[in-house]
């Protein structure tokens, strides 16, 4: 892997902005949340990111990474081209706010709208549910679907 790559990170806000560049050094084992990071911590204090987890569940650090929706914490550097410029910018499905950070306040307003889970009481002799595995299938495909 490279000693440092370039990133190419895109900063403004809802009424516009730019890309600019950062070099910086990149380690065995990062992604590219590490390396907004490190950009953050030593070139650019006031860069604005979202992220939670780091372990693909939240969804927090959405961003189009060389053109793709990906998520940050789950996009290894040794799987992206090095050799030139890593583009990260703001999810285009959303409005953007500053720099990385979008407006996901519609994601919320539909979460209202789904009703809690209320489980049904026990239906099984043991005092326990049973769940049929097309039933277990179908919700881990809502499951990964983050990812
Ligand atoms: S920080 Fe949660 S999915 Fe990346």
């Amino acid at each position: 892997m490279a000693q440092k790559a370039m990133f190419r990170i895109w900063r403004g806000d809802a009424e516009g902005g730019a890309f600019q560049d950062y070099m910086t050094p990149v380690d065995e084992g990062m992604v590219v949340l590490d390396a907004v990071h490190r950009i953050q911590a030593h070139q650019a204090p006031d860069l604005a990111v979202r992220w939670n987890c780091k372990a693909g569940k939240c969804g927090s650090c959405s961003a189009e990474i060389n053109g793709m929706p990906k998520l940050m914490c789950m996009t290894r550097l040794s799987d992206l081209p090095l050799d030139r410029p890593v583009t990260v910018e703001p999810m285009h499905a959303f409005p953007r706010l500053k720099d990385l950070v979008t407006d996901v306040s519609w994601n919320f307003r539909v979460k209202k709208g789904i009703k809690p889970f209320k489980p049904r009481p026990p239906d099984a002799p043991d005092g326990t549910w049973r769940i049929a595995q097309k039933d277990v299938d179908r919700v881990q495909e809502f499951r990964k679907c983050i990812e």
